[in-house]
């Protein structure tokens, strides 16, 4: 049998006008606990990507999205699994970030990130940010 395809997950990039991005730590027991990511998660089947990246961050932020570009498509290996990273900038929202999943929160300028904080896809999303 074929070995799965890799799993596909939203990340979305909340940039405010002041160029400050959002990161959010995962919570105990998941995968990556304790390191910070771009908020997101898996696409559903079937669901077209920003439909996936608008219901993660609803569900994760309590926000509605309004306006989004594509970023990134990153491929990534993890030990047990590989995923592809489609990361989005987001731009435009409506509401005010909250943590709905317990998740801390923090707003920070890209280049004041401390890269060994972030799980490592989002390393390289980072550097993406930087470099652009
Ligand atoms: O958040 P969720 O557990 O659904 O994410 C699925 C997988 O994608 C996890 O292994 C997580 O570590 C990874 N991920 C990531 N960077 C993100 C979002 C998710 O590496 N920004």
């Amino acid at each position: 049998m074929a070995p799965p395809g890799p799993l596909h997950v939203m990340a979305g990039v909340l940039r405010r006008p002041d160029g400050a991005v959002l990161v959010t730590e995962r919570p105990p027991g998941k995968h990556l606990a304790g390191l910070w990511e771009f908020p997101g998660g898996k696409l559903e089947p079937d669901e077209i990507p920003f439909a996936g990246l608008v219901r993660e961050l609803r569900e994760e932020l309590g926000i509605e999205v309004r306006e989004a570009y594509p970023l990134l498509v990153l491929p990534w290996r993890y030990e047990a699994f590989q995923l592809l990273l489609d990361t989005w900038v987001v731009t435009a929202w409506d509401g005010t970030p909250g943590p709905l999943e317990g998740q801390g929160l923090q707003w920070h300028r890209p280049e004041a990130l401390t890269p060994a904080q972030l799980a490592p896809a989002d390393q390289a999303i980072l550097r993406t940010l930087l470099a652009g």
